[in-house]
């Protein structure tokens, strides 16, 4: 019997692919990667298994999502378009590394995975699939299979007693891990209509939130966030903190129209409250303690690394490399940054570290002044020179 190795969320789409693929022929493992996104797998274990799967892999993922993903790309301020963070684009190369290894470890002839064919989401996976092993056979059913709705694979399940879990509609279709959330379709596939707050899952809506506001205090070593109000705190506990505190003051919410690789225009909106506080505080200690060349020359490092995030080139050769290039500029990045939240507004307001760049003494209007004013005319004159004719 042929092997596949089925990316497995439990949902309507992928339970329905266990069958679909057991009436072509297949065996079916299905693997499911926890990501952060808080669901209850034990009981997704034993529907994959009640809907026809031979075995189910469940592997708690997320230190490795923190450490070899959401590190490096918050060291590297990546962030696509001005506004997303990310979080769905992270965390596919890591399922399509697992995906190759319960393949080998299985001796499958395949992976196959439950992404459209209008989605990013099947460009990371295959791609990185094909970077890890190109023997790899790919299958992805909801490209080929013939449901033309929704209702008629809930038709299909019902009829093939496939356990599937639609007590109610869905309006949306919802990504969800540690670093953050997408939600996309139904009524927001219409650009002009404000999103309905009862599409937003962690974040409060500023206008309910506090009326007074929050500080919180995050330090940083060489780029990594250690501390938490002056309190050393694992990472992941950092990110969950983050993102209850931050969704109870609103932020972290964005409304997008972004291009996607297939070459549409989509609307997605997101929530991330931890990775938009990080992400602040980060770049304002890099303000501090980088040297204006670094400090230009890697936003545009940035946007390229975003970029290759989105594209779903995690494993390229060119991101390594600008991995590479992050990790020396991260050197310094070592200090304090103290935020303030409120109403949905994240604004970092007090900064120190011990590799500031920033010299009072010279900046100052003050009496302790040290800035020579004399040398400025010398160089205004050479830097303006080239430009005269
Ligand atoms: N647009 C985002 C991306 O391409 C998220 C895709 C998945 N979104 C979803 N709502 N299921 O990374």
């Amino acid at each position: 019997m042929k092997k596949i190795v089925l990316a497995y969320s439990g949902g309507l789409d992928t339970s329905c692919a266990i069958k679909w693929f057991k009436d072509k022929g297949y065996d079916v493992v299905c693997f499911i990667a926890d990501l952060g996104q808080g669901e209850d797998f034990q009981k997704i274990e034993e529907r994959g298994l009640a809907g026809g799967a031979s075995k189910v892999y469940c592997k708690n993922l997320q230190e490795e999502f923190i450490d070899d993903f959401i590190v490096p790309s918050l060291k590297a301020n990546a962030v696509y378009e001005g506004k997303y963070l990310l979080a769905t684009a992270l965390g596919r190369p890591l399922i399509a590394k697992y995906l190759v290894e319960v393949a080998h470890k299985e001796k499958a002839e395949a992976v196959a995975h439950g992404c459209t064919g209008k989605g990013n989401d099947q460009v990371r996976l295959e791609v990185t699939t094909g970077i890890l092993d190109p023997k790899l056979k790919i299958l992805a059913p909801l490209r080929e299979w013939e449901f033309k709705s929704r209702d008629e694979e809930i038709e299909y399940a019902r009829k093939h007693n496939i356990p599937i879990d639609v007590t109610k509609k869905k309006p949306y279709s919802i990504d969800r891990n540690l670093w953050g959330i997408s939600i996309e379709a139904g009524i927001l596939e219409n650009l002009d209509q404000e999103p309905p707050e009862d599409c937003y899952l962690i974040t409060k809506s500023p206008t309910g939130t506090a009326t007074y506001p929050k500080y919180v205090e995050i330090a940083f070593e060489k780029g990594v966030p250690k501390k938490l109000d002056g309190k050393n705190v694992k990472l992941k506990d950092l990110i969950m903190s983050l993102n209850e505190i931050g969704g109870s003051y609103g932020i972290g919410r964005y409304d997008m129209v972004e291009n996607r690789l297939v070459g549409i225009k989509s609307r997605e909106i997101y929530e991330a409250p931890a990775a938009t506080m990080l992400h602040i505080a980060h770049r304002e200690l890099e303000a501090l303690v980088l040297d204006r060349d670094l400090m230009h020359f890697k936003e545009m490092i940035s946007q390229k690394y975003a970029e290759l995030i989105y594209y779903g080139l995690w494993y390229s050769h060119l991101k390594e490399s600008l991995d590479a290039f992050v990790e020396t500029t991260q050197k310094y990045v070592t200090g304090s940054i103290r935020l303030k939240l409120f109403k949905g507004n994240c604004v970092p307001v007090g900064r120190s570290s011990a590799h500031s760049l920033y010299k009072k003494e010279l900046a100052t209007y003050g009496s302790e002044d040290k800035f020579d004013q004399r040398l400025a005319e010398g160089f205004i004159r050479l830097w303006g020179m080239p430009y005269k004719r």
